[in-house]
């Protein structure tokens, strides 16, 4: 039952990756932009490799992005990718208050402590992090889920393996309230 259920969002992943507001296909994509991405199906369980193996098959149609350099903490975001399916900035526009993605962070990195308005969701698809939320410290692998409330200050560090997940925001989504 359980694989049925990932079978079902990798085909949910799929429409979302292939299909704007109006039908057209996504043309602004470009390559994963890290130059040792690891194999991620291998990172993955039995509950997440179909997701994880979809996502990897339809990662050249991805538009992943780099967080600027100018907003988020120093040492980390070149070592990251993101994406946005649903939300102002994604392939389907949504209402606003709700943002919906993949992060991926590379092995041995550390996020720094940053907040924002939105609360935060990350559902692990692959290897593993550590988050750190208002000082408890909790390790996260695939399946895992993890809530950030609105301004609570956060952070999220990955030791031997990179880690990819779905991340969400909701409420006050603008990147305006954002620091570190
Ligand atoms: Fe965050």
């Amino acid at each position: 039952m359980l694989a049925g259920v990932d079978e079902a969002m990798a085909q949910a992943f799929v429409t979302l990756i292939d299909t704007t507001m109006n039908g057209d296909i996504i043309t602004s994509s470009q390559p994963f932009p890290l130059d040792d991405k690891p194999d991620l199906v291998a990172l993955a369980n039995d509950h997440t490799r179909s997701i994880v193996q979809t996502i990897e098959d339809t990662s050249p149609e991805i538009n992943w992005w780099q967080s600027s350099a100018e907003r988020v903490p120093p040492g980390w975001q070149h070592r990251s990718a993101a994406t946005e399916l649903i939300g102002p900035e994604g392939s389907i526009v949504g209402s606003g208050t709700e943002r919906f993605g993949l992060f991926y962070l590379s092995a041995n990195i550390d996020y720094p402590n940053h907040w924002h308005n939105a609360e935060e969701f990350y559902l692990i698809l692959a290897g593993s992090g550590e988050w750190t939320i208002d000082g408890v410290t909790k390790r996260n692998g695939p399946g895992d889920y993890s809530r950030t409330p609105s301004l609570a200050h956060h952070r999220i560090v990955t030791g031997d393996t990179p880690m990819l997940a779905m991340w969400g925001w909701s409420g006050d989504t603008s990147f305006d309230s954002y620091a570190y």
